[in-house]
């Protein structure tokens, strides 16, 4: 096959959600209808249990579970789908944010009953900025919950998105009956009593038709025709490159626990979705169809077994054609790495593969050489732009326990927050090192993983920020001012950046209100 054709029949996206709305299910379920697991039941979960907050080593495991689901490769129809997984849970945020970075398209899950959760706010913005072409499902039809057009008024004004419907529900909880397929006008009807589909894509060009109250009596025929004239009215028509361009997200309605919705869903994602984009490195814009191969890391996953401490760096191929044992150029290092054994994951099977093409996703075993930004090309000197890092919500000092072991410590940190388990500053005025998390878990999930795979015991102390604002500014003299009186509240990230500590909303409002010449970002890329 063609480069051309190879990237065409791909098709690499993420599924996001605030925890429970459906996300796992969801994903199962498309992995099912890809034929890619036999069973229900066969993905596990990556979310850490509310009950389980404070019990590290569980979601240490669940992480290293996760692994093996991190990317999800079948083949549907003529396409070549991967699926990538995002963890649920809120303090490993960034995991999800890097990981979009990596993603052609999202579809975003929402639970009927709950409708937009803090966590679908955050996750939407994140791919807003970025304009990630969105379909949004919602899920749980089969319970009670807001009526159709207050959760799509609600998803619009909340997740700041226009919304074209494509299916719509008649009925819901009790009465809920299927759903009436707009994108390819069909009716698809549900039992209650059994909890599944009883009739599949029944064709229905015209719901005048009085073949409509058969299928579903004559209040929910009147219902749905209501309905649906209301929504021709009010919503734009489906229009592809307003979908891909990230303007206008398609809606489906169903419900992934009992599989209903979900194949019109896949159908249609397979058509409409993206294939692989074009990606801006700060060079140049780099296309997938050029024949040089290049990619990026944008996720490094630890080993949880201590007795082999390597990792797995995920990259994403975006141009070109990745080979198997062909010297590659790493381009912050400079230096040349063969990859003898890459691995992919296609139908729940981790396998090592020759050949990899734009939108595919690799596993490269590392031993703590990479790091999450990472670009691989075959010669050219290309950095790929894109992982911001947002501002933590925690900060505290990292001291060292064991004066014995400081170099075991500062591998360890090292190494942790290249895989961006947390971000690391170093406070200007004493370099003392600082880290700044998105959760107060992952304090102990270093803590516990910097005793157990490098032999360095750490202690931590509170340190009062409220954000992190990375400073840019033209303006010397302002800036040196600023620097003066916040000495005390200015450390660089791991990469040199200058960084600010604002201890405070107030202060740091105050900074901006005094120093109108200083941009104060709250992420790393601007
Ligand atoms: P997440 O990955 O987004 O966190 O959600 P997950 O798929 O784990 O689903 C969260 C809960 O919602 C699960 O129940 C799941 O069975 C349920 N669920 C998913 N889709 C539907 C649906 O269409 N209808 C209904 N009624 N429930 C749905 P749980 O009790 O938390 O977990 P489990 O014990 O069933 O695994």
């Amino acid at each position: 096959m063609s480069l051309e054709r190879e990237i065409s029949i791909r098709r690499t996206f993420g599924i996001i959600s605030h925890p429970d709305a459906g996300k796992t299910t969801l994903t199962e379920k498309l992995l099912l209808f890809g034929g890619a697991i036999q069973e229900a039941g066969a993905v596990k979960s990556n979310k850490v249990k509310k009950s389980a907050t404070s019990d590290f080593m569980e979601i240490e495991k669940q992480r290293g579970i996760s692994v093996a689901t991190s990317v999800m490769g079948f083949y549907y129809k003529d396409k070549k789908i991967n699926i990538l997984d995002t963890p649920g849970h809120q303090d490993f945020a960034e995991d999800t944010y890097r990981t979009l970075t990596a993603c052609d398209s999202v579809i975003v899950v929402i639970d009927v009953a709950k409708g937009v959760e803090p966590q679908t706010e955050k996750l939407v913005k994140v791919c807003r900025m970025r304009a990630t072409p969105i379909i949004v499902f919602i899920n749980k039809l089969d319970r009670e919950g807001k009526d159709g057009f207050d959760l799509i008024d609600e998803v619009e004004q909340k997740l700041g998105l226009t919304l074209c419907p494509l299916s719509w529900p008649i009925g819901m909880g009790q009465r809920f009956k299927g759903v009436y397929n707009m994108w390819e006008k069909n009716l698809n009807l549900y039992s209650a009593e059994n909890k599944q589909k009883i009739t599949e894509g029944t064709h229905l060009d015209n719901i005048q038709s009085s073949v409509l109250e058969e299928f579903v009596g004559d209040e929910a025929a009147n219902e749905l025709r209501n309905d649906v004239e209301l929504l021709e009215a009010v919503y734009p028509e489906f229009d592809r490159s307003e979908y891909l361009k990230g303007e206008l997200c398609p809606v489906f309605f169903g419900s992934a626990l009992n599989n209903f919705g979900v194949r019109e869903l896949l159908d249609c994602f397979q058509e409409i979705a993206p294939e692989p984009q074009a990606k801006e490195a700060d060079e140049r814009l780099v296309k997938p169809n050029e024949e040089n191969f290049s990619g990026f890391v944008f996720k490094i996953h630890a080993n949880i077994d201590p007795n082999h401490r390597n990792r797995i760096a995920f990259l994403k191929v975006v141009s070109g054609k990745f080979e198997r044992n062909k010297n590659y150029l790493h381009t912050r290092s400079g230096k040349s790495f063969k990859v003898s054994a890459p691995t992919a994951f296609m139908a729940s099977k981790k396998s090592t593969i020759d050949v990899a093409y734009p939108g595919d996703i690799i596993g490269i075993p590392d031993n703590g050489t990479f790091r999450i930004g990472d670009t691989f090309t075959e010669k050219e000197n290309l950095h790929y732009r894109g992982i911001p890092s947002f501002s933590p919500e925690h900060f505290r000092f990292i001291n060292n326990a064991d004066p014995l072991k400081a170099k075991q410590l500062n591998k360890g940190v090292d190494q942790l927050m290249d895989e961006g388990v947390a971000q690391l500053f170093t406070l200007k005025q004493n370099n003392r090192k600082i880290i700044g998390t998105v959760g107060a878990l992952q304090y102990e999930v270093i803590q516990y993983r910097l005793e157990h795979e490098y032999n360095a015991k750490c202690s931590y102390e509170n340190f009062p920020a409220f954000k992190a604002c990375w400073i840019e500014s033209n303006d010397d003299t302002q800036l040196k001012e600023f620097s003066t009186l916040k000495q005390r509240y200015l450390a660089e990230d791991k990469f040199g950046r200058l960084v600010f500590l604002a201890d405070s909303q107030f202060s740091l409002q105050m900074a901006q209100d005094k120093f109108d010449k200083i941009i104060f970002h709250m992420k790393s890329e601007f």
